[in-house]
This record gives structure tokens, C-alpha cells and sequence, in this order.
């Protein structure tokens, strides 16, 4: 089968699109045959040899996709062989077939497309598990959502309103204040040129964001601690900016608030039926026109690093998706 492959660690342009032998299915797994796969920045981290999980080389990256249950492991019940699928399974999504577990494989809903659906789990499951799992975020809070445009941000603006906060989002561009405010943040701030940590204050009379969402860290953290309100809870969810901030710990006495750990993957694998849960209940409000994913760009499989490099430089809103087979 053909798959980009990574055989060092570097920048997008070190991937190849080269032939090897299609995975083997396994007990507890599920083959598929890819139609779309999701990008994500972690998958430019892991090519960088940045990221938390390292697989060896030779590696093709791509932590999510959809596609059709082409074979099943033994003990695999609850799919058919012919399914339409997403999963989220680590790496090798940038391929034609992928083997992901069981427990992380989805039957899509009946009208969501595979381009829709390969970008689903990674930033929609880190967003429901972080806003209602970890933050426990109730209807009339104040939500501050940071990279409100990018991946994890737009969903965050999107799930945020519908479990009935009012959102303030942030974005690095003018341009990219349209599609947050269709998703219908309530305010957008450009933190590239204004101060987002008095515009917070203003807006909140003072008090600041109940709940802070931030996929960014660096000084954006820095500056979030500071209009954060009396109980508030900052949820660490990444470090686009390249900067891990150190916590100031006065700050957090001071405001008697919560710093939160976000991470999905580790809850997925650990808490299987409560993360199924959560995409069940996501599945209804997908079919009840709720929630929309938006897709920016497509690119073909040979153009992945493209893909990649698009993310990279800030330009893309939402998700970027490569199509493996029409
Ligand atoms: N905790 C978890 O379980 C989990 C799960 C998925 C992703 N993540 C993390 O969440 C972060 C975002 O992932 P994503 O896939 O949503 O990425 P993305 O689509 O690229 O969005 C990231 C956003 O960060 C902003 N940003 C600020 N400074 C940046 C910089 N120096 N370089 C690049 N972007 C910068 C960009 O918005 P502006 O240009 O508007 O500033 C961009 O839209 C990553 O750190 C990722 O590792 C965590």
C-alpha cells in the first residue's frame, strides 16, 4: 500500500510517499480502509521528534482517519465488516490502511462525510472531555478560548455556546475573526495586536473568564492568570506558541482558581466508556445540526507536507484533511 513515511526527524519536507506492506489485523483491532485523514500540530511535533509518544522508524504519521472496517480482530463486536468508521489510532493514518483498536474506532454517523468525520475524534475529544469533564463548565459562565480558529480552538467556540457560555475567543489575524464569530463566539479579540488580558477584564466588568481554554501556553498562559475570575479554572490543553509557561503560584492562591490537565488520549485509553459516551452524545448533536466540523483545506496524500507546512504557518482555520481515496 502507499503511506507517507518518516524514517527521520525533521521539518514536513523529510516525509516521503513510498510502498509498504499493508498492517496485519489482531486481536482487539480494526483494519481500515482510509478514505480521509485528519492533521493535527501534534503530528508536526512528532515528525520533530517533539511529542510525548515516539513510534520508530520507519513511521507514517497521522493520528486520525475514517474510512470502511475492511477486516476485524477477534473479540471486536461492536462494528461489521463494510462500516463507514472514524478512529483515532496514534499514528499511521497517512496511508491506505491503518489498524486502530476497537475501543477508539467509531461508527461515523449515517450523514457525516469521511472528510468531516476524519477530523472528528482528536479535537472534538480533547474539546468535550476538557470543557465538561475537566472544567465542569456551567451555563452562564464566561469561556475564553485561546487560538480560537485552529483545531481544537474552533471547537471549543462551538461547543462552548452550545453548552451555554458566553465565549470570548482570541485569534492571531483579523482574518480569522469571521469564522470564530460564525461559530458563534460572542467576542474576538486579535492578541496579536491588542492586550486580550484587559479586553477580558473589560468585558467581564472586572472579573474575568470563568473558564480558560488554552491550546497555546507561552505568554498567552502568562497573561491568562491574570484575567482569570475568583474560582476560575485555565486548562492546559497545548503549547502551539513553543513555550512551556511556569506557573506563578501566588497567582493561583491569589484567585483561588484551578490549573487544569487536559490530556485525551490518556483519559480515552483509561475511561473507554466514558469516552465513548461523550461521542455519543456528540454523534446526536451532529445529527441534530448542532455542531458543524469545519474543514479548511483538503490536500492529496503526495501533498502532505504541504498540508503540514499550512498548518504551521498559522494560515489554516479549523481542520486540514488529506484524502486518501475519493
Ligand atoms: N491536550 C490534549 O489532549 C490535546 C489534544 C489535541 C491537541 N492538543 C494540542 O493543542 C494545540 C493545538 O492543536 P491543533 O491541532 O488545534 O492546532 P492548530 O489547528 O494549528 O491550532 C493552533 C492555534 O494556535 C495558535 N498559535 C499561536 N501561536 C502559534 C505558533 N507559534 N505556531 C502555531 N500556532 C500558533 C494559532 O492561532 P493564531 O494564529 O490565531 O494565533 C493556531 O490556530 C497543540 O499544542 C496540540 O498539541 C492537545
Amino acid at each position: 500500500m502507499q503511506a507517507i513515511l518518516c524514517k527521520e526527524f525533521g521539518e514536513p519536507s523529510i516525509l516521503s510517499l513510498g510502498e509498504v506492506p499493508e498492517p496485519d489485523i489482531a486481536p482487539g483491532m480494526v483494519k481500515i480502509q482510509i478514505h480521509s485523514a485528519g492533521l493535527n500540530f501534534p503530528d508536526t511535533l512528532m515528525i520533530a521528534g517533539k511529542y510525548q509518544s515516539q513510534p520508530p522508524f520507519p513511521f507514517s504519521p497521522g493520528m486520525e482517519s475514517a474510512g470502511i472496517v475492511a477486516e476485524l480482530g477477534e473479540g471486536v463486536t461492536h462494528l461489521d465488516i463494510g462500516d463507514r468508521v472514524m478512529a483515532n489510532h496514534g499514528h499511521g493514518g497517512l496511508a491506505e490502511y491503518v489498524l486502530a483498536e476497537a475501543d477508539k474506532t467509531f461508527r461515523m454517523p449515517d450523514n457525516m462525510p469521511f472528510d468531516q468525520a476524519a477530523g472528528f475524534t482528536t479535537t472534538y475529544g480533547t474539546t468535550y472531555h476538557a470543557l465538561v469533564d475537566r472544567a465542569e463548565m456551567k451555563p452562564g459562565e464566561v469561556l475564553l478560548v485561546h487560538g480560537a480558529a485552529g483545531g481544537v480552538g474552533l471547537n471549543a467556540v462551538e461547543l462552548g455556546k452550545l453548552l451555554g457560555a458566553t465565549v470570548i475567543g482570541t485569534v492571531g489575524a483579523d482574518e480569522k475573526k469571521d469564522i470564530v464569530k460564525r461559530y458563534g463566539a460572542d467576542h474576538v479579540i486579535n492578541y496579536a495586536t491588542e492586550n486580550f488580558r484587559d479586553v477580558v477584564k473589560e468585558l467581564t466588568g472586572g472579573k474575568g473568564a470563568d473558564v480558560i481554554y488554552d491550546p497555546v501556553g507561552g505568554d498567552v498562559f502568562d497573561q491568562s492568570m491574570r484575567c482569570i475570575n475568583w474560582q476560575g479554572r485555565l486548562l492546559v490543553i497545548g503549547f502551539a506558541s513553543g513555550r512551556i509557561a511556569q506557573l506563578k503560584t501566588n497567582l493561583a492562591l491569589l484567585k483561588g482558581c484551578s490549573v487544569v490537565g487536559v490530556f485525551w488520549g490518556s483519559f480515552a485509553a483509561r475511561s473507554p466508556d466514558q469516552n465513548r459516551a461523550n461521542f455519543e452524545t456528540m454523534f446526536c448533536w451532529y445529527a441534530d445540526g448542532k455542531i458543524k466540523p469545519h474543514v479548511s483545506r483538503h490536500f492529496p496524500l503526495e501533498e502532505t507536507a504541504d498540508a503540514l507546512e499550512f498548518i504551521l504557518s498559522r494560515q489554516s482555520t479549523g481542520k486540514v484533511i488529506v484524502t486518501v481515496r475519493e
